[in-house]
């Protein structure tokens, strides 16, 4: 009689019968690709924290894009670096603003490529919140509304496919759809950061898109990373209101989160692997702690494992090449 162990065993002797039996596969087509777009001529800045990711200017980001297609990625999610910024957040909802002329440039020379567009004010706004700041200094939840649902629809106009507010003001969804609506972009999805933890892993991020607030910080309106029932509650809203496909973010301190929504929610998810997540890979894989590649394909697959659907992953390219030449 064969002890258990060898039977668990059996299973693992090839790599084809390993492949055979595997349960989640990880492919290119799982991956989106963040960019940071900015104004100016032939710009290219690295981020010192995010080594291998860069500020572009459009004509760099048009090339990355048409790069990241041919490596079968289906998408990609654009970050504006306006040339100014103002206390409402303005440049968001500019027609000619910087991820509007990069969503048009983009659409243009790689119809095929997803463009999703993150839809929040931090990045626009003086003080770096995601919303209107009162002069009490509180961030005004329904002042927000409206200004977000203008800057959807610019967005949508400009070309966009998918539309993601990352802002987490109660309502958003729900208006967003309907000022998409009535603008006749009723077939534009809103991908929604429906379980956005107040984390310290967006550190890297904020450098890069120079959103770090100017004064208190983002746990009014982000979430407490203690809380899983509260992120079903936030998702169970954005469902209501209207969200095609809901996103956990962090994605791998918040796996069991992933897990909850997936299972009870029945709804497309998406995990954002953030900027901080991919720092420890890249500080670890530089130092010669560990090997890069091994780690990176582990997390990703994990994340999927977990139940996402897609994953939002600076490592997109990368990842993308390794799984070619496997
Ligand atoms: C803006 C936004 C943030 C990220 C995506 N959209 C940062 C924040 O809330 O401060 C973080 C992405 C990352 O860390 O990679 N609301």
């Amino acid at each position: 009689m064969a002890f258990p162990q060898t039977r668990l065993r059996r299973l693992r002797a090839t790599r084809a019968l390993r492949g055979l039996v595997r349960e989640t596969h990880l492919h290119p087509a799982d991956f989106v690709y963040p960019m940071f777009v900015a104004h100016g001529l032939d710009r290219r800045e690295p981020i010192e924290a995010m080594p291998g990711i860069n500020r572009l200017s459009i004509a760099n980001a048009v090339t990355e894009a048409e790069q990241v297609a041919g490596l079968g990625i289906p998408a990609v999610l654009l970050f504006g670096i306006p040339a100014t910024k103002d206390e409402d957040g303005s440049g968001a909802w500019d027609d000619e603003g910087v991820v509007q002329l990069a969503t048009r440039a983009i659409k243009e020379a790689v119809p095929e490529l997803i463009v999703i567009t993150d839809l929040c004010l931090c990045g626009y706004t003086s003080h770096g919140h995601c919303g209107v700041v009162r002069s009490d200094g509180v961030v005004d939840n329904d002042a927000t509304l409206e200004l977000l649902a203008r800057t959807a629809v610019s967005q949508a106009r400009a070309g966009a496919d998918v539309v993601a507010p990352s802002d987490m003001m109660d309502g958003r969804v729900g208006t967003i759809r309907a000022g998409l609506d009535y603008e006749g972009y009723a077939t534009t999805p809103i991908l929604a950061y429906s379980a956005k933890f107040a984390s310290a892993f967006y550190g890297p991020f904020r450098e890069a898109a120079g959103s770090t607030p100017a004064f208190g910080d983002r746990r009014a309106y982000q979430m407490d990373p203690a809380n899983a029932e509260e992120a079903l509650r936030e998702t169970a809203l954005d469902v209501d209101e209207g969200a095609d496909i809901v996103m956990v973010k962090p994605a791998l301190p918040y796996l069991d989160v992933i897990r909850r929504v997936k299972d009870e929610t029945h709804m497309p998810v998406a995990a954002y692997n953030v900027s901080g997540e991919y720092a420890m890979i890249k500080a670890a894989a530089a130092a010669g702690y560990l090997d890069e590649r091994a780690a990176v394909l582990e997390t990703l697959t994990s994340i999927r494992r977990a139940g996402a659907d897609f994953v939002i992953t600076y490592h997109a390219k990368d990842a993308a090449r390794w799984l070619q030449e496997t």
